[in-house]
């Protein structure tokens, strides 16, 4: 089928726009209205030691945002790897641990390798995919298709939420298995994820004032995404997109780290983009970012409104997105960080769905 962009000026506008939709066709797929997990019946942790995630690029970082969800929410030690890494480092893997590999094509060739380095040392070999019939989805012993449907924008944006969205239901999974949380408590945070579509819908409606403050990055030679906890990987993918496909040098760094080295950077030619939502560690993150301001650093802060209002004054720019439960606020912070990325390459004049030297699905090494 001949997926068109449907008035888009981009399939990855489409694609961005497409989230709240699909997100909800996952929740729709994967839960019951009656706030239950409606999960393969294989998908049980009783007795699992350890989960293994291992991806490329974005889908590294929606298994760097779910390591934070099963380590806090199930108590399940989790670790994480890039797949270019973890084939060659042939790690030792726990025979009661599960193996658990993101692509959206499927046929990345790396995760693929990886995968098949894990088969057969584990107890299940799992993954999450939007291609169902790829090779990824057919090597394991259990595939969860993401239901983003065809993604065709080379930056990935809607297959990184549905990830997240279906990565965070394992976990929940997971958290129920290990008696770590209630019925009531799985249920009240199903009810946070069926929000979601909602809150998309609002950080949707940015777009303009997002557009107007990307005018002004376009013009940056480096910029720096800071974050703490599960929002420190997006940070790394609020970089990642914006290279991608603005070609502007962008790192995302924990905002801890700031002071080990990243520092050094800031001047008033750098903007600094801080994502907080106002969770536990928001202080912390606030302190990091006076640091900036009193360096002239140009921060733009993304928040809610009541971070904004706490901590905005000072800054270059504020967004203000809805308040949502923090645990899984960085599902809702992809957006704001893939129309920058987004405005800022239509700022720059660059191939937003075909940047220069990238492959939507690298099949070779
Ligand atoms: C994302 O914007 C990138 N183009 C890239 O990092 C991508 O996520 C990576 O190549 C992994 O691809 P996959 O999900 O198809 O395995």
């Amino acid at each position: 089928t001949r997926v068109e962009k449907a008035g888009y000026k981009h399939f990855m506008a489409k694609e961005i726009a497409e989230q709240p939709v699909v997100i909800a066709d996952a929740l729709k797929h994967y839960t019951t209205a009656e706030g239950t997990l409606r999960l393969p019946e294989g998908v049980d942790f009783t007795g699992v030691d350890r989960i293994t995630m291992v991806a490329c690029g974005t889908a590294s970082y929606a298994c760097h945002v779910a390591k934070y969800w099963f380590e806090q929410i199930a108590g399940l030690p989790a670790e994480i790897d890039v797949a270019s890494e973890f084939r060659y480092r042939e790690p030792p893997l726990s025979p009661a641990s599960w193996a658990l590999f993101v692509s959206q094509s499927g046929e990345t060739a790396d995760t693929l390798a990886a995968l098949r380095y894990a088969n057969g040392k584990v107890a299940r070999v799992v993954s999450v995919v939007n291609v169902p019939t790829s090779s990824i989805a057919r090597e394991s012993d259990l595939a969860l298709p993401i239901l983003a449907g065809v993604e065709i924008g080379v930056a990935s944006t809607k297959a990184f939420t549905c990830q997240l969205t279906v990565l965070a239901l394992l976990a929940l999974k997971a958290a129920h298995d290990r008696g770590r949380i209630d019925d009531v408590a799985l249920a009240a945070h199903l009810d946070a994820l069926r929000n979601l579509p909602g809150l998309m819908n609002h950080a949707l409606s940015l777009s303009t004032p997002i557009a107007a403050i990307a005018d002004d990055l376009a013009k940056a030679q480096d910029i720096l995404f800071l974050g703490r906890g599960a929002m420190y990987p997006l940070a790394l993918e609020g970089a990642l997109k914006l290279k991608e496909i603005s070609y502007i040098h962008a790192e995302g760094y924990a905002s801890g780290e700031l002071k080990h080295g990243p520092i050094a950077l800031i001047d008033a030619a750098v903007p600094v983009i801080v994502m907080a939502p106002r969770d536990g560690l928001f202080d912390k993150t606030v302190s990091n970012m006076q640091e900036v301001m009193a360096r002239h650093g140009k921060v733009l802060l993304i928040s809610d409104a009541h971070g904004v209002a706490e901590a905005g004054a000072g800054a270059w720019k504020t967004l203000t997105l809805p308040d949502m439960p923090p645990v899984f606020a960085p599902i809702l912070y992809a957006i704001p960080a893939q129309l920058l990325a987004y405005h800022t390459a239509i700022a720059k004049g660059t191939d937003v769905d075909q940047p220069r030297n990238l492959a939507k699905s690298v099949t070779v090494e």
